[in-house]
C-alpha cells in the first residue's frame, strides 16, 4: 500500500491574494491527517508566493506524521531546513517565473555537499527528477536517500501511445530507484483520473499530490460554506 503526501501549498496561495490570516495551513494539514495523509508536503518558494517561513515553523509543531519541505537548493533554504528540521527534503529546481515547478532538478556535482549538508542535520534528501536513467544513477551517487519521479510529462500527455510509453519509462525508472537502494515516489500533475495507473505499477512507496486535491475540496466544501452565509444573512 502507497503512502499519501498532501501538498497543502496553495492553501496558502489562497491565503496570500489577501495576504490575511485565512484559510489557515495548520487547519488544513491537520484536516489531511485525520483524513489519512501519511505525510504533508509545503514548498517554500524564493519569492514566498505560498508558504512562509512561519507556516514551515507552525507545521514543524503541529504535524503529526512526516514533514515534506519541497526546496531549491540555495544557502538560505539549506540554512532554514538545518534549523526547522523538516523530516525529508526534496530538492527540486525553482525558477522564478515559473507557475509551477517545470521539468526536475539537473544534478551536479555541487549538490554532493548539499546533500551531505542535509544529512549531517538528520534530514532525509529527495531529488525530484524526470525519469532518466542518467539522472537516478547520478542521484544514488550523490547520496540520495529518495528519488521523486516528476510526473507532469505523463499528466500532460493527451493521446493514449504517449501516455503508454511514459509509464513505461516511469516504471523502468523507479525499478532502478529500487534496486539502487533508494525510495521510489511519485509526484507532480497527479489527479483523481490519472494517478490509479501508477498506483497499479505497484512500485512507488509514496504520491505526493496537491493541486487536485485543493482543487476538489473547493467543490465538497462549497454548498455548506454558502448555506451557512445564507443562514446569517437571512
Ligand atoms: N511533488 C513535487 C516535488 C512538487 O514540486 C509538487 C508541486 O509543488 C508536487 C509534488 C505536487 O504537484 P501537484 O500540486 O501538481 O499535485
Amino acid at each position: 500500500m502507497a503512502l499519501l503526501g498532501v501538498n497543502i501549498d496553495h492553501i496558502a496561495t489562497l491565503r496570500e491574494a489577501r495576504k490575511g490570516i485565512e484559510p489557515e495551513p495548520v487547519y488544513a494539514a491537520g484536516i489531511a491527517e485525520q483524513n489519512g495523509a501519511d505525510q504533508i508536503t509545503i514548498h517554500v518558494r524564493e519569492d514566498r508566493r505560498h508558504m512562509q517561513e512561519r507556516d514551515l515553523k507552525l507545521l514543524r509543531q503541529t504535524i503529526q506524521t512526516k514533514l515534506n519541505l519541497e526546496m531549491a537548493s540555495t544557502e538560505e533554504m539549506i540554512s532554514i531546513a538545518c534549523a526547522i528540521k523538516p523530516d525529508t527534503v526534496t530538492l527540486v529546481p525553482e525558477k522564478r517565473e515559473e507557475l509551477t515547478t517545470e521539468g526536475g532538478l539537473i544534478l551536479k556535482e555541487k549538490h554532493r555537499e548539499v546533500f551531505a549538508t542535509l544529512k549531517k542535520a538528520g534530514i532525509e534528501v529527495s531529488v525530484f527528477i524526470e525519469p532518466d536513467i542518467k539522472m537516478i544513477k547520478k542521484a544514488k551517487d550523490l547520496g540520495a536517500d529518495t528519488v521523486e519521479i516528476h510526473t507532469g510529462k505523463y499528466a500532460n500527455f493527451k493521446n493514449k501511445i504517449d501516455i503508454n510509453n511514459e509509464i513505461k519509462r516511469i516504471n523502468d525508472a523507479a525499478i532502478l530507484i529500487k534496486k539502487l537502494g533508494m525510495r521510489a515516489v511519485a509526484g507532480h500533475g497527479l489527479n483523481y483520473y490519472n494517478t490509479q495507473k501508477l498506483v497499479d505499477l505497484n512500485i512507488f512507496e509514496e504520491f505526493n499530490i496537491g493541486h487536485s486535491i485543493i482543487s476538489r475540496a473547493v467543490f465538497s466544501g462549497l454548498s455548506e460554506a454558502v448555506l451557512t452565509m445564507k443562514l446569517i444573512v437571512e
